[in-house]
């Protein structure tokens, strides 16, 4: 288990956005989480980056204690996000945007081997040819690669991606899962968050369903879209 999340609680003044959460990740797997919007999704993984601190409750990073952990203490033990909103810094090259994480994510690391892996990132996300390109140059599924290959950069051994196919086509979204299965076969492992039944459907290898920012249901994909409770917080009707 890489990552176990504990009891966690989250409020915005009165208003319960995680409330008694639970959920792991195991070494290797690709953990969806879904759910209605207003489910508490995002709030988890700020709880879990670090952009928020829980009420209560425990986030455990490969059995460190990283509930009160810094964003940079956790980016450091291996915790890497891509952000729905992609924010790239627009007037640096692909390259130099990935090799700023790529120094960033580990104390310690030469330059030389920043960039090596900067190469690295670049061939695996196939963003090679475009690596010369200002960010501020590239299509949109350019953008969510490059949001892919920053936090990749920094080394992760569990990546975060919140709604990383949102606006692409089914096509570029079929990209999107060959890309995630690929870093996950390079051994990093993934909780994403998406809303894309299909996009679930080929790259979950388990499920966690959130509703009022708890757990409603959990397990394989075929198993949670059957589920009545399920259908009825946020599918609406039954999904092959
Ligand atoms: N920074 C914030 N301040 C106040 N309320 C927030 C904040 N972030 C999220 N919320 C509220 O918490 C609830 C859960 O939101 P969110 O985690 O974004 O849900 P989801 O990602 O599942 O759509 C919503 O009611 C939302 O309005
Ligand atoms: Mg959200």
């Amino acid at each position: 288990m890489i990552l176990q999340v504990q009891n966690l609680h989250k409020s915005f003044g009165g208003l319960m956005a995680v409330k008694d959460m639970g959920l792991h990740l195991d070494q290797g797997e690709i953990l969806a989480v879904i759910g209605p919007n207003g489910a508490g999704k995002t709030t988890l993984l700020n709880l879990l980056s670090g952009l928020f601190l829980p009420d209560r409750g425990q986030i455990l990073l490969s059995g460190h204690d990283i509930t009160r952990a810094s964003p940079e203490k956790r980016c450091h033990l291996g915790l890497g996000r891509a952000f729905q909103v992609v924010r790239p810094f627009l007037e640096m090259t692909v390259f130099e945007n990935v090799m700023v994480g790529a120094m960033f994510g580990k104390s310690g690391i030469s330059q030389k081997e920043a960039h090596r892996h900067t190469e690295q990132v670049l061939t695996l996300t196939g963003l090679e040819p475009h690596a010369h390109k200002n960010a501020h140059d590239l299509t949109l599924m350019q953008d969510k690669r490059l949001e892919v290959a920053r936090a990749l950069a920094t080394r992760p051994s569990v990546l975060l991606l919140d709604e990383v196919m949102a606006g692409l086509r089914p096509n570029e979204a079929q990209d999107a899962v060959q890309l995630v299965k690929k870093v996950r076969d390079s051994g990093v492992s993934v909780l994403f968050i998406e809303h894309v039944m299909p996009v679930v459907r080929d790259l979950a290898d388990r499920v966690v369903v959130m509703e009022y920012g708890s757990r409603l249901a959990e397990g394989p994909y075929q198993s949670v879209v059957r589920d009545p409770k399920v259908i009825a917080a946020y599918l609406g009707e039954e999904v092959s």
